[in-house]
């Protein structure tokens, strides 16, 4: 099953007039008629402060309301989100094709349990399986919950292998916050706190393809999985080196060890290509997506290799939630968009722009040390933390953010027009340009 490019310019040109008139704002105009009574951000900011948990520090601002790359805080201030609900909206806000679908899925039926068939499931188990590799699909509902699932597949695989419970993945990655998505995560700063975490897990330095060997060599008939990133998005977007990914392809085949990729920050075409591994020659034995699948409704995704199906039968593992009518149909929906309106055409074109131009900026600003990423998926090394470089973007309209202490991290809207790529370059290298 494929989808054909639907969309020739002149048909993009009367959707877009199509949009509903009521989201169409101007910049300036505010959106109130939609909400009878929003709150003021003092009154978000004081109940958030004293009734919600307190396990994330948040910036001083609220939204209310989204269209395409802007969105509008409570003093409808506009700001062009490069950040995408951290990797997440990649079709922008307020898609009128996605919210029909939406609207018209939960006005239909929402959920109805894993205990029945259900159509939307069918499509979308269908539709990620012909997009990616002959296989099957298993849906949650959240990233950590993919990899909790492909833990639980890496170890089924070794028993079968003969009592091979080992899982090897990369310092410094990023697997989810579940005791499994933990264990697999290299980094110490997420395991603090709640330990003993899972055993048998083992970390090694990304790109060291000596250390790989050895690994291999030495504990390959122990292992069941290498769990890879193939970019490093929490890490700081540090993309995996084409050579070493490929030997750990042939190691891995070589010792009946599975492949894993969480392509849950990299996949749906953030990279340029509809999966990340497309760019590297390879097919994994499994492969884990959440953020963008479901274009901010909470989808998560473990598709499987044919090979591997049989590892799981009914019983070994389940979900009430997971794959519901409505969180399939917008899986679907997005994914049909994305194929459909080509924007992984726009994403190639977008990159390029991005790209050079940073790279450009890099030679006469200072404090840039490195651009890093693929596709729309950019990281800007500074030679200092990137908070504040985050805080002063954010107070001049344009929204980023920075991972790993020092890399600002771009991941804006896959549709996203050169013209809004300018206008955010412009806010970012401003700041940059200002820093002593
Ligand atoms: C590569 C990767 N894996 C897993 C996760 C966890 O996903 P979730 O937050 O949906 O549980 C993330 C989230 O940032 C991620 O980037």
């Amino acid at each position: 099953m494929k989808w054909k490019v639907e969309e020739t310019p002149t048909q993009k040109e009367s959707r877009l007039k199509d949009v509903d008139q009521s989201r169409d704002l101007a910049p300036g105009d505010k959106p109130d008629r939609l909400f009878s009574q929003p709150l003021s951000f003092e009154e978000i900011k004081e109940k958030s402060d004293k009734f919600l948990v307190n396990n994330i520090k948040r910036a001083p601002v609220a939204f209310y309301f989204g269209q395409g790359e802007y969105l509008y805080d409570t003093e409808n201030k506009r700001y062009l989100d490069f950040l995408s609900g951290v990797a997440v909206t990649s079709l922008g806000h307020g898609d009128a094709d996605f919210v029909e679908a939406l609207r018209e899925q939960a006005d239909r039926v929402i959920h109805t349990s894993n205990l029945f068939y259900n159509q939307e499931l069918a499509l979308l188990a269908e539709a990620l399986v012909s997009y990616s590799f002959p296989g099957r699909a298993f849906l949650c509902n959240s990233g950590t919950e993919a990899n909790e699932a492909a833990f639980k597949l890496a170890r089924l695989h070794g028993q079968k292998k003969g009592n091979a419970n080992r899982i090897v993945t990369l310092e410094n990655s990023f697997h989810g916050r579940t005791v499994a998505g933990m264990s697999m995560t290299g980094q110490a700063k997420i395991h603090k706190g709640f330990g003993p975490l899972l055993d048998h897990m083992h970390y090694i330095t990304p790109n060291d393809a000596d250390m790989l060997e050895k690994e291999i060599d030495q504990n390959g008939h122990e292992m069941c999985a290498l769990v890879l990133e193939l970019i490093q998005g929490e890490g700081g977007v540090r993309p995996l080196d084409l050579e070493y990914v490929r030997l750990a392809r042939k190691l891995t085949q070589e010792n009946d060890i599975l492949l894993i990729l969480d392509e849950i920050q990299t996949g749906m075409g953030r990279t340029g290509k509809l999966f990340a591994y497309e760019h590297f020659g390879i097919i994994p034995d499994a492969m884990t997506l959440a953020k963008a699948l479901g274009n901010g409704f909470p989808v998560g995704a473990m598709v499987i290799a044919e090979k591997h199906c049989d590892l799981i039968h009914p019983g070994v593992h389940g979900t009430t939630f997971g794959g519901s009518h409505l969180a399939a149909r917008v899986a679907y929906e997005t994914l049909k968009i994305i194929v459909t309106r080509d924007l992984l055409d726009n994403v190639a074109a977008l990159s390029d722009y991005f790209f050079r131009r940073l790279q450009s900026a890099q030679t006469t600003i200072k404090c840039i040390k490195e651009v890093r990423g693929m596709g729309l998926h950019i990281g800007i090394e500074l030679d200092r933390p990137g908070a504040g470089v985050v805080e002063t973007c954010r107070d001049r309209g344009l929204l980023v953010n920075c991972t790993a202490e020092t890399t600002i991290r771009l991941v804006p809207p896959l549709n996203l027009s050169l013209e809004s790529a300018a206008e955010g370059l412009e806010i970012l290298e401003g700041v940059l340009r200002e820093l002593k």
